[in-house]
Order: structure tokens, then C-alpha cells, then sequence
């Protein structure tokens, strides 16, 4: 029998945008069998899809809680280990628990749930549950963003002084000027996508990002956001000031209405010794200014590296590694953790991260709602 975790997959069918990402992630390092799940809640689809990348049909379910009852009517040995969510939001919360309770790991597509109630009671049942929990927060799996985390926790920028992440994108033009489209769409949709759009889809990425490489902690916020139409119930745009531990003040800005844009995310971190820059539409550059010095830049692959950064990279210096790596490098964190072996805690996010992204979120929303006031992100635990 293979030794490859038995994965089952819920959502990501042919339609969907992040259904590819997870199935290559999941393959790169020999780690992962794809044994079904449920792709669309359309039966056509689903199994026409499970035909058209070659899965074996027989464990290609109805719908989610048909597979859960009849993947605990196999052996151990058969029954899918982890169980990977990438639906709609709003189906993260109920699939997350179930699959919980009934003893399964789980990867989560972020934002984890869509409110920090939800959250909480995730994070409860996980308690209990002892199994994995990973949310992909994607873009922490890049190697150098990784040796940004460990530059930065060796204290080679001295003193953080500045933390700041951009997240420009413009996909949403064509759909908020349109308003049948703004109403029909899942992501402008509070049922579905919970209470924002804007921050909580790419919002959550620099939020975590910002503590994942800084080590920092955002411990309160304001935030100015934008909704351009009063119909619309949902932040397309908002800048997000940040008071994080050890005294560092920041800035996160995002935008769905960046015109022209199309994944413009860059990280930046300033100690009182060095800064950091990273942009993930040129991952394999990373940016290390000092005053008075030439620009360096780092780049994959090579032995100045950190063991964590070098963990996730496969091949020699000089062949390019984008998002699918990235992803394929926290599925393989996450393999490790499910097979009981050694891993470094930036291998993947976990229910913690999860959990304060639901908190940024709310807070966000919260703030922009009072009149742009200061307000407290929660603890997580
Ligand atoms: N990590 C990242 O960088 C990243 C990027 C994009 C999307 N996402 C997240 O991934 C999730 C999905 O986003 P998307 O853009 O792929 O959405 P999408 O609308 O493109 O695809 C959603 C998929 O879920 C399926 N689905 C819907 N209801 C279902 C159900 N009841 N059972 C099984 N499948 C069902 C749909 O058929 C479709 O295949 C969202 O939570 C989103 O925030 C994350």
C-alpha cells in the first residue's frame, strides 16, 4: 500500500480559481495521494471533473456530509487523512468542525471561517480534536520570504522600527461598476464571503504576513475602508494603520481597485541596521537596504540561505519558483507535522494565525464602521 497521505479535496473543481494551486502543491514533493472528495455541488460536474483529471470515481461523493459519513465507514488505513477546504467561505466554519470532530486533519483555504466567532469555536474544537490544522496563508511558503522571517528573527535588521505591506490588485473593476454583476457575485456577498471583501481576502494575507516575517504581534488598528457604491455591502479598498508589539508602527494598504494592477502584494520591514523588501510578483528577489550601502539581493537556492528557506527550495540557484511551490512547500510542512516529524513552525500557518486573521477582520470592519477609531485585535489562543 502507498505511504502518501490520503487526501480528500472539498471544492477547488474546474471552475474554481484555487482548486489547481492545492493539486500541484499537493503532488510536488511526493507526499500526497488525492483519493476523492467532493469538487461541485453540481453531481455532473463534480464527477465529470474527478473523470477529466483521472481520479478513481468510487470515493467522489454527493456532497460533504455524505463523504465524511461514508469515509468513517472505511479502515483507518483506507480513510482520508487530511481533508483540504477550498469552497466559499462561508462552507470553511461548518466543513472545518465537522471534519474536526470526526478525527480528520484539515488545510483551510483563508479567510478560515467569516466571523472570529466562528473562529473561537474552530479553535475549541481543535483543542479537542489533536489532529492538524493548517490555514494557507500561500504566500508565507515562498523561500525568501521565509529567510525574510529568519533574517529579521536573528535580529539582522537590529530593531524593528517600520512594518509595512501593500496588496494592490484590480480584478474587481469589471464587477463593482456593474451592478447586476456586484450583486450576483460570492465575493461581494456578506452570506457567503463574510463581513468584507477587500480585507478579508487579501487584507488576511498581509496582516499575517506582517507578524509571519516580523515576529511581531498587531496589537491594535484603524482602518479607513472603501465600498465606492451604497449598494454594496462590501469593502473593495482600505488602508489599515498598525500598532504592533514592541512600540513598531506600520501600515497595510490594500486595494481591489487598483486599476491596472493584477497581485501587486510587497512586504517590507525596517530595523534601525537594515531593511527588507519582497515582491511576489518577482518572489526570488529579496531586498536587503542599508544606509550608505550598495542594494543587495538575495536570491533561492543558494548556502547564505537559512535551513528553513532552503527546505523550500528544490532546485539549483537560478531556476524561478513561483506560487505553486509556495503552496507545495506548506503542504509539505503539513505532511510532516500529520507523519509525527520534526518541522520548523514557519513550515505552515496555523489555527492561531487563522484565528487573528478572523480578529483583523472584524476589527477592521469595526473601526471603519465607528468613525475610523483605534481598536484592539484579540489575543488568539
Ligand atoms: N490562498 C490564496 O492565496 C487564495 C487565492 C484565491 C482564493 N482563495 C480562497 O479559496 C477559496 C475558494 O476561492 P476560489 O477563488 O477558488 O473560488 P471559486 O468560486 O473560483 O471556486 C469555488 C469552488 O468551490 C466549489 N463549491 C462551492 N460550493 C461547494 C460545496 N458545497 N461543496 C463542494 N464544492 C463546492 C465550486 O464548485 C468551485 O469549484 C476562498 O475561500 C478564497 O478566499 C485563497
Amino acid at each position: 500500500m502507498s505511504s502518501k497521505i490520503r487526501l480528500g479535496i472539498l471544492g477547488g473543481g474546474g471552475d474554481s480559481l484555487i482548486g489547481v494551486l492545492h493539486r500541484i502543491a499537493s503532488a510536488m514533493y511526493d507526499k500526497y495521494q488525492i483519493v476523492g472528495g467532493v469538487f461541485n455541488p453540481d453531481w455532473d460536474e463534480n464527477i465529470g471533473f474527478a473523470e477529466r483529471i483521472g481520479l478513481p470515481t468510487n470515493r467522489i461523493y454527493q456532497d460533504f456530509d455524505t463523504l465524511v459519513h461514508e469515509e468513517l465507514k472505511l479502515p483507518k488505513e483506507e480513510r482520508m487523512q487530511v481533508v483540504s477546504i477550498l469552497t466559499p467561505n462561508f462552507l470553511h466554519f461548518p466543513m472545518a468542525k465537522k471534519l474536526l470532530e470526526n478525527g480528520f486533519n484539515v488545510i483551510c483555504e483563508k479567510p478560515m471561517t467569516t466571523t472570529y466567532e466562528e473562529a473561537k469555536v474552530l479553535n475549541e474544537t481543535l483543542k479537542k480534536a489533536k489532529t492538524v490544522f493548517a490555514v494557507t496563508y500561500t504566500y508565507t511558503g515562498y523561500p525568501m520570504i521565509r529567510q525574510m522571517r529568519e533574517m529579521i528573527l536573528n535580529g539582522e535588521l537590529g530593531a524593528i522600527q517600520k512594518v509595512d505591506a501593500q496588496y494592490y490588485q484590480g480584478w474587481i473593476n469589471p464587477i463593482i461598476h456593474d451592478k447586476e454583476k456586484r450583486s450576483s457575485t460570492w465575493r461581494l456577498n456578506p452570506e457567503k464571503s463574510g463581513i468584507s471583501c477587500c480585507i478579508g481576502d487579501i487584507g488576511t494575507h498581509a496582516f499575517d504576513m506582517l507578524e509571519y516575517v516580523s515576529g511581531l504581534k498587531v496589537e491594535s488598528i484603524l482602518a479607513d475602508l472603501n465600498y465606492l457604491y451604497e449598494d454594496n455591502k462590501m469593502d473593495i479598498d482600505g488602508t489599515v494603520l498598525l500598532r504592533c508589539s514592541n512600540n513598531v508602527k506600520g501600515v497595510i494598504c490594500t486595494s481591489q481597485i487598483a486599476t491596472g494592477e493584477e497581485n501587486n502584494f510587497i512586504v517590507k520591514v525596517y530595523g534601525d541596521k537594515a531593511g527588507l523588501k519582497w515582491e511576489q510578483e518577482n518572489p526570488n528577489y529579496l531586498y536587503l537596504m542599508k544606509d550608505g550601502k550598495p542594494l543587495r539581493v538575495l536570491k533561492p537556492g543558494h548556502s547564505y540561505n537559512s535551513e528553513l528557506s532552503l527546505d523550500g527550495t528544490k532546485l539549483p540557484p537560478g531556476h524561478p519558483e513561483g506560487i505553486f511551490d509556495s503552496m507545495g512547500n506548506i503542504y509539505k510542512g503539513v505532511a510532516k507535522a500529520i507523519n509525527k516529524e520534526s518541522y520548523n513552525h514557519g513550515e505552515f500557518p496555523t489555527m492561531i494565525d487563522g484565528l487573528r486573521g478572523m480578529s483583523f477582520i472584524e476589527k477592521a470592519v469595526e473601526s471603519h464602521q465607528k468613525g475610523n477609531i483605534w481598536v484592539t485585535i484579540e489575543n488568539g489562543s
